[in-house]
């Protein structure tokens, strides 16, 4: 028997964010900021379903009472396989983080590109006017969201360093021009030339290893973000502050990825606001 309620009589729309595990995500904190403060009668809930259970659960997302979904961890490149219908970005990703149902199809976009670039373009205004050189930290399945956004803004050369070799190069390869592998003792040579520097590992993230890189090669232009957003300020996003440089943390790319699936499923854009921004941050403070 599902564990899911069927929808109420009143029809009030429900959306839900589907993991395993699922309690820790931030998503019911941001879309209930958002359909409390633009008065929309509905919901966002969260979904605790397992591997097993993820094909049935989410081909019948509507008889469970859902107008659309999230997904998170493990489910992603599973929800891209059960789709109907993708979007461009899910098509290059191959997997799917936000889900819909359209004239009785399972549609599915990945929103993680678009909540990268709506964290730059927010905090770090014109970072990708003239194009130039982007150096990725990572070539995990974060790295390949950052990539795709990277290289839809046009950068010129995407320079890809990683503890595994064979992974970057297994992007790099998935991606062609303009990416390129980059040995980790070329990488003061490759910030030297980069103008956004952005960390996909997990390196840094609270209860990881530290990243232990020197930012003194980068230009004094450059931009460095980081997609880690526990702790709230990286160690990476202190060293670049302390050198002076612009950055974005990893929250912006949290509550951004948000933004479309929450437009899809409610029809109203809403706003990354400062509130809002408190409002997370202060959850992750509190969980400690
Ligand atoms: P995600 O989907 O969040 O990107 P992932 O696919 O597991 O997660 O990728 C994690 C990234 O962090 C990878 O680039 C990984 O490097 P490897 O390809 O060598 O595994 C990197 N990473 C994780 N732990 C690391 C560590 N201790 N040192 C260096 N890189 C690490």
């Amino acid at each position: 028997m599902s564990p899911f309620a069927p929808p109420p009589a009143s029809g009030k729309p429900r959306v839900c964010v589907i993991g395993w595990p699922v309690a820790h995500s931030r998503s019911p904190l941001i879309h209930g900021f958002w359909l409390k403060s633009l008065g929309i009668a509905g919901s966002y809930e969260l979904a605790a379903v397992a591997p097993t259970e993820f094909p049935d659960f989410v081909r019948a997302l509507e008889d469970h009472g859902f107008i659309g979904a999230n997904v998170t961890l493990p489910h992603k490149q599973t929800a891209f396989a059960l789709c109907d219908v993708t979007l461009p970005a899910a098509e290059r990703l191959k997997a799917v983080n936000t889900l819909w149902i359209e004239a009785g199809k399972l549609c599915g976009d990945n929103t993680d590109a678009a909540g990268f670039l709506g964290a730059l373009d927010q905090d770090a205004p014109g970072w990708d006017a003239g194009a130039g050189t982007a150096l990725v930290l990572g070539a995990g399945g974060a790295a390949r969201a950052i990539v795709h956004a990277l290289q839809s803004r046009g950068m010129t050369r995407i320079l890809l360093v990683n503890r595994t070799l064979a992974h970057a190069a297994k992007l790099a390869a998935d991606f062609g021009v303009p990416v390129e592998v980059v040995d980790y003792g070329d990488l003061p040579d490759a910030m030297a030339s980069a103008r956004v520097l952005v960390n996909t590992t997990s390196l840094g993230m609270k209860g990881q290893p530290p990243l232990a890189i020197d930012l003194a090669p980068l230009p004094p232009q450059a931009v460095v973000s980081d997609i880690v957003y526990v702790p709230l300020e990286t160690e990476l996003i202190k060293a670049a502050k302390a050198r002076g440089l612009k950055t974005v943390s990893g929250i912006g790319m949290l509550l951004h990825q948000a933004v479309p699936g929450f437009e899809r499923w409610f029809c109203i854009r809403p706003c990354v606001t400062a509130e809002l921004c408190r409002l997370v941050e202060a959850d992750i403070l509190a969980a400690g």
